[in-house]
């Protein structure tokens, strides 16, 4: 669409065009005109229209059949037609011109002033769908930056994330030879220093892990299949329990919990809030960690429960799903912060959500839709 809004005159009567002309002259449009159907057609061709004045009663085409025209081999071409007539026109006709698109109707002979009133109202309207289609292309070409330096970002992040995993092999493998080949050879301090770079070298390991699942995350295709919820959080709950061994701790999983997914990037999303849930009640004297569904008007909503640590989760806000962010002291509980930025990223994948009620002392609940294909949990159960 040009900047200039135009207007097309068709009248087969010069006097008239000169008439119209001369009384849009000033306003801001440049004005063509036709003095025939076919001329208009050809003009219709060249350009689009904040309007087009059509005189019904052309000689040859008339002016219903140019609007008819225009419409059929000018497919989007939109223009507002006003037609002039210059006697009465019979209502079927009229009903004809609003169908053919026909905005409005101005009785020839046409008062320059309520011509100009109209044409200004398409000028401005054209002048607004000009702003809005910019405003949009503006939108677009920003989002499509943005994915640009999404997926730049993501491929730099895997690279690192990948290039760092060789060095840091060496470092561990270096120590672990230490440790078990040169023993006797060192202090008491010494071995206690190497115990240290084995640590970090694992921690630095599970970061790099973490990092390059979520690089991996958006770029995963996914393979929705119907997946077991419930023998899925039983499995990762007694993975935990023989793993990470808690006194006292019980943990309930409702039954016939289903739902349509990607078995693998869903079972990395529970695993991430389970275990949560399960580090993060350690401190307690009964720790309780809880799988389950409630309905709610929107849908099934799951939920992964315990009554641990807590936190403020209004003070966290949307900084809880970012990378790195940890709202517990590393002294207190350990974690590199990816795991959940992780999970909201597998839930997005699936067209849902996740929200946490939360507060210090008072244990955890994540809750967590998975958008249409969560519906059919519902149907299974
Ligand atoms: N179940 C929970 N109970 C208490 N705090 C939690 C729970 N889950 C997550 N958090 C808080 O959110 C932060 C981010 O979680 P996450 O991304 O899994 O990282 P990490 O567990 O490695 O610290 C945690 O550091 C913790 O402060
Ligand atoms: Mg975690």
């Amino acid at each position: 669409m040009q900047t200039t809004p135009a207007i097309l005159i068709v009248d087969d009567n010069a006097a008239n065009r000169r008439l119209y002309q001369a009384s849009l002259n000033d306003m801001g449009a440049e004005i063509y005109s036709a003095a025939s159907g076919e001329e208009a057609l050809a003009r219709c061709g060249e350009r689009h229209y904040a309007m087009i004045l059509l005189d019904v009663h052309l000689s040859g085409m008339s002016g219903f059949d140019v609007a008819q025209t225009i419409r059929d081999k000018h497919v989007g071409m939109d223009a507002p037609i006003v037609f002039v007539s210059a006697m009465y026109v019979h209502e079927s006709d009229t009903y004809r011109g609003y169908r053919l698109g026909a905005v409005d109707y101005i009785l020839s002979p046409v008062v320059p002033e309520i011509l100009r009133a109209k044409a200004a109202v398409f000028i401005r309207l054209h002048r607004m769908r000009m702003e809005a289609q910019q405003q949009a292309q503006v939108v677009e070409k920003a989002y499509r930056e943005l994915r640009t330096v999404h997926s730049e970002m993501e491929g730099f992040s895997y690279s690192v994330s990948h290039d760092l995993r060789t060095p840091l092999g060496q470092v561990a493998g270096f120590a672990d030879l230490l440790q078990l080949g040169h023993a006797g050879e060192l202090s008491t301090k010494a071995r206690e220093y190497v115990g240290h770079i084995q640590t970090a070298a694992q921690r630095m390991n599970s970061l790099i892990e973490d990092m390059l699942l979520l690089a991996n995350m958006t770029r995963a295709e996914m393979q929705v299949q119907p997946v077991d919820l419930s023998h899925m959080a039983n499995v990762l709950l007694e993975e935990l329990a023989a793993a990470k061994p808690l006194a006292h701790a019980e943990s309930h999983v409702q039954a016939g919990l289903h739902a349509q997914g990607d078995a693998r990037l869903l079972r990395v999303a529970l695993s991430n809030l389970l275990s949560n849930a399960w580090k993060y009640s350690a401190g307690v004297p009964r720790p309780q960690v809880e799988f389950g569904q409630v309905e709610r008007p929107e849908g099934a909503v799951f939920y992964v429960r315990d009554n641990g640590a807590g936190f403020d989760a209004r003070a966290a806000g949307e900084r809880l799903f970012r990378p790195f962010q940890r709202f517990h002291p590393d002294s207190a509980f350990k974690g590199n912060g990816v795991g959940l930025a992780i999970v909201e990223r597998v839930l997005e994948k699936h067209g849902g959500r996740i929200w946490v009620e939360s507060a210090p002392g008072q244990g955890a609940c994540f809750f967590f839709t998975l958008g249409q294909v969560s519906s059919l949990a519902t149907a299974i159960v």
